[in-house]
């Protein structure tokens, strides 16, 4: 179900792709501009398996029969790096065959349906070679020159290295069972079906694909920086839109880059230095821990976070996991002024003597106490804090109001298998309820983030499809 939620964002961009650009297309022919300079040519990947065996870490536990056969080998490599790029987040439905396709992508317009990358050489990629493969998945093309959705992240995947596309392209041939399932046409209407105004996106936005470089995955931090802004594709829902939904930065050359997006009703957050709503105070153990296993003791992942450790960062080995989280402390903070903030216990014994009778106060003892307790600090790994919380003193309250509505569950991993739950209280709480107790929350215990309007809530509400505010 978040899944399928959270195709909306990718839906989202399209209706952008399809009508921001019908006016820069005007613009574009006018200024004679986009002669496709920024699409460079498919490169022929000619790295011998050796060499990517030799370069690239290989999953944990690969010690099968048949671990020196270099084919196998490339398989398996492959399959590891289709984890950690979350392919199957969008080729599997929900119920659906592994990497079939077909998952339903709600827009405005119409929907648009992934597509079956098994195999199978009918309905599926099988008759692909690996140029047409690396034509799709690096630079956003189709066999038939049509230009994709960006709801396929190829302007992310344009950092994938050709010996890892090769890597993928041996797993998906060799490695995916194959599956005669034909693709859904899209049901969006004439002349929002046309493409073109999708490749001029894709001329004006896609970065140039990356050749094969000497590696330098012995550098923790390139590694790190390899895996965020390819394969991992964190930036896709971590970094702000532009004018065409485009992503403001592809690298950190800004520190827009991955300073926080909203995605689906979840605010993404910033994964930047900032003490108050980055990771300033995480350590780089708590990052690979969030990754690993779901959880730490700063927070617990939910929405489309919960999805992606569930589906891919827990598969990750551990010296990625690593590299990823010295990379991201590598990140200046947005505010470089913003001071850590300090707990501070005056609400939480207000709160044990009964001497705040706010309605914030109050929801909050009827509703959220049991768990998060008076004194805010929850219990750790069970269930999460709320002071000092970087997810309550983001800005923006989207996540927090989603996650109050409708509840959360965090994901299930092989290092935390218990999965814990928080309920959605829209059918309980009214729009002005849910305000004050996320303000009460968002000023308490040393937290310091703006109070939430009632209109903030309503607006929210109706996005995802809560039940009606209680009448009282
Ligand atoms: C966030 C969602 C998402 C992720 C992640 C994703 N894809 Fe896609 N992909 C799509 C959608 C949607 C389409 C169809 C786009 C269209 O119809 O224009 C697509 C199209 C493709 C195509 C073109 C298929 C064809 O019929 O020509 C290939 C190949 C492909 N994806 C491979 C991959 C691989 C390999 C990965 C992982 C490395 C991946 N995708 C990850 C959403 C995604
Ligand atoms: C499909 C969208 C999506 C993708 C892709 C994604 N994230 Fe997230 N991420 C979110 C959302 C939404 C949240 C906020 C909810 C939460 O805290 O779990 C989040 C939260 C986080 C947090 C917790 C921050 C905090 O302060 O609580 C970390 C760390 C993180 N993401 C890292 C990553 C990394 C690293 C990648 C790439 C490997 C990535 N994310 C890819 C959607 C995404
Ligand atoms: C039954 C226990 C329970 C109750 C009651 C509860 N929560 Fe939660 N809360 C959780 C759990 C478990 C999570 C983690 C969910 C996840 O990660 O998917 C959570 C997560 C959160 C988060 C996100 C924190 C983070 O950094 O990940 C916020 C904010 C929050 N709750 C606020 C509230 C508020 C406000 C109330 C009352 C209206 C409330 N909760 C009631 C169990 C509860």
């Amino acid at each position: 179900m978040i899944r399928k939620t959270m195709m909306k964002r990718s839906a989202g961009m399209l209706t952008a792709g399809a009508l921001a650009l019908a006016a820069v297309a005007v613009w574009a022919q006018n200024a004679a501009a986009p002669s496709g300079a920024a699409v460079s040519p498919v490169p022929t990947p000619s790295v011998p398996a050796s060499t990517v065996d030799a370069t690239q870490p290989t999953p944990q536990a690969t010690q099968t029969p048949a671990a020196n056969d270099p084919q196998a080998q490339l398989v398996r490599q492959g399959e590891y790096l289709a984890r950690a790029a979350d392919c199957a987040a969008c080729h599997t439905a929900p119920k659906g065959k592994p990497f079939a396709g077909g998952l339903p992508i709600a827009s405005p317009i119409g929907t648009i349906y992934s597509t079956n990358i098994t195999p199978d050489k009918d309905t599926g990629i099988g008759s692909y070679s690996l140029e047409d493969f690396d034509k799709a998945v690096r630079h956003g093309i189709a066999r038939n020159g049509a230009t994709l959705y960006p709801a396929m992240p190829y302007t992310s995947y344009a950092k994938v290295r050709p010996a890892d596309v090769k890597a993928l392209y041996a797993y998906f041939m060799n490695g995916v069972q194959p599956v005669a399932q034909a693709n859904k046409a899209t049901d969006i209407p004439w002349p929002m079906s046309m493409r073109w105004p999708l490749s001029i996106w894709r001329k004006m936005f896609a970065p140039a694909v990356v050749a094969d470089a000497a590696s330098t995955d012995n550098d923790p931090i390139s590694r790190g920086r390899y895996l965020v802004e390819g394969l991992g594709h964190c930036s896709a829902c971590h970094t702000p839109r532009g004018f065409a939904l485009q992503e403001k930065a592809l690298t950190d050359d800004s520190t827009a880059f991955l300073s926080g997006g909203v995605v689906d009703n979840f605010l993404a957050k910033n994964l930047r230095g900032d003490p108050t709503d980055g990771l300033g105070n995480w350590t780089q153990g708590d990052i690979t821990a969030f990754l690993k296993g779901g959880r730490n003791d700063h927070s617990a992942a939910f929405g489309g976070m919960s999805d992606v450790v569930q589906h891919s960062t827990q598969h990750m080995n551990d010296d990625d996991l690593a590299a990823i989280a010295k990379y991201l402390k590598t990140l200046k903070p947005v505010d470089p002024n913003a001071k850590a903030l300090a707990y501070d216990d005056t609400v939480a014994k207000a709160l044990r003597v009964g001497s705040d009778k706010s309605n914030g106060a109050l929801t909050f003892l009827d509703n959220c106490a049991a768990c998060h307790r008076s004194t805010g600090k929850g219990y750790t790994q069970t269930f999460p804090t709320l002071a000092l919380s970087s997810t309550v003193n983001s800005v923006d309250p989207t996540s927090l109001i989603h996650i109050v509505l409708r509840g959360a569950e965090m994901p299930s991993t092989k290092s935390a298998p218990t999965h814990y739950a928080m309920p959605g209280f829209d059918d309980r709480l009214t729009d002005q309820d849910v305000a004050d107790v996320l303000t009460f929350v968002r000023s308490s215990w040393g937290n310091k983030a703006p109070a939430v309007t009632a209109a903030q809530v309503a607006k929210v509400r109706k996005d995802v499809g809560a039940t009606p505010q209680p009448q009282r």
